[in-house]
This record gives C-alpha cells, structure tokens and sequence, in this order.
C-alpha cells in the first residue's frame, strides 16, 4: 500500500524520458544523446543485466533489474534530474503505467519511440554482435520476426503526452500494476495535487 517514505516533491522541475523501440532500433544510441544534451540519469538495463548475469540475460532476473531501476530513477527524477528509461518499453500498458507514476513524483513524461523496419533491424544487430559482442546478445531472425509481432507501437496520444488511460479493472492504481510487472517495484506511487504532467518538448 501507499507509504511515501520521502519528503514531497520539488513539482514539475524534471522530465522522464521512456524510449521505446525494437533491438537495435537506436535506444540507447538516443539515450547517450540524452543524457548529455538534457543532462539526465540514463538508465540502461542491459549494462546491468550482462554485468550481474552475462551471457544468460534471465528474463527473470531483468524484471527485478528493471524494478529497481524505475524506483531509483523515479526518485532521482523526484529530487529533480531528469531521467531516461531506455527500456523498450514494447507493451503500452507499461508505458501508461511509468507515465503515472512519473507524476506522481511530480515530473514531467515524454515517451520517445524509435521505430525501425526489418531489414534495418537485422543489418544493425548482425553489424553490432560483430563489434561490440560484449555489449549485447546475439539475436536470430526467428527472435527479430517474434518480438516484432509482440511489440505495440505507441499511438498519437501517447507520443503527445495527452491523457493517460485508466488503469486495467483487476487493479485499483497503474502503481500496484507496475508492481506486478515489476515485482522489485514497491507499489508506493499515490497521486498528490500536481500530477499527471507531461512534456510534448522535443
Ligand atoms: N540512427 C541510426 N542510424 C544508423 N545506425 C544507428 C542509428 N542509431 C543506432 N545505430 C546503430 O545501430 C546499432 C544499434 O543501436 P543501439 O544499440 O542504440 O540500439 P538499441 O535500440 O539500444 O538496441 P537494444 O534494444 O538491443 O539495446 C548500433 O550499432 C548503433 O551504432
Ligand atoms: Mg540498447
């Protein structure tokens, strides 16, 4: 349940970046970009992942990696740095969901996607696993052709920052939702007066 453990936001001073957008679509490449041109905390789960796990990438283990992350960046972003998220972020419900609570915190939320065709795609992957095979895992067309029937691309209202959808019915805030999908998340999101603020600034 809500137990906010910090003293309260410093309202609206920073923005939350979610990048969303296939392998080798260009994220972390982006990420790098923001993280010096709008000086924000970038955080990259993959770093994380190949430095605890390495070559096995447990999908397990990268939801717990992640949850961590969104606290930490969450509260870096309440303090008033600005934060990027280079997830992916393939589902929208995970976005609506980051978005909210992003917030909650008082900050700002831009969701930046990256969108990518096929045969890019796999020519940037294959180049990649070639040159900076410690960096990154290898992928076969099969996974590429999967994760893109997977992948929901986000739409107009998301990319502009307007409403954010309510929440699925099973669950009471999109906070106990993302501490489901994140079970290292701890479901401690709650509205205060200044919310749901999003940034459509480039
Ligand atoms: N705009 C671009 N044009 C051409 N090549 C690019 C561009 N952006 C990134 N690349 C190259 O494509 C490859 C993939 O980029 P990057 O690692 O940023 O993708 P990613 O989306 O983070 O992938 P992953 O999801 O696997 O982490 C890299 O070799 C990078 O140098
Ligand atoms: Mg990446």
């Amino acid at each position: 349940m809500y137990a906010p453990k910090h003293p309260g936001p410093r309202v609206g001073s920073a923005t939350v970046y979610l990048i969303v957008g296939l392998p080798g679509a260009g994220k972390t490449t982006r990420a790098k970009e923001l993280e010096t041109s709008a000086s924000a905390l970038r955080l990259t789960p993959d770093e994380w992942q190949i430095a605890l796990f390495g070559e096995r990438n447990p999908s397990d283990k990268r939801d717990l990696v992640e949850g961590k992350l969104v606290q930490l960046g969450m509260r870096a972003a309440e303090l008033g740095t600005n934060v990027v998220f280079d997830f992916g972020f393939w589902g929208k419900d995970e976005r609506s969901a980051l978005r909210w609570i992003a917030g909650t915190v008082g900050a700002r939320s831009q969701v930046v996607y990256l969108p990518i065709d096929h045969e890019e795609q796999r020519r940037r992957v294959t180049n990649r696993f070639a040159t900076t095979p410690a960096q990154t895992w290898h992928m076969s067309d099969g996974e590429l052709e999967q994760w893109r029937a997977q992948f929901q691309a986000p739409d107009d209202e998301e990319l502009l920052g307007s409403q954010i959808p309510p929440v699925p019915p099973e669950h009471t805030t999109w906070s106990e939702w993302a501490s489901q999908r994140w079970p290292s998340l701890p479901d401690q999101y709650a509205p205060t007066a200044a919310i749901s603020r999003n940034s459509t600034e480039p």
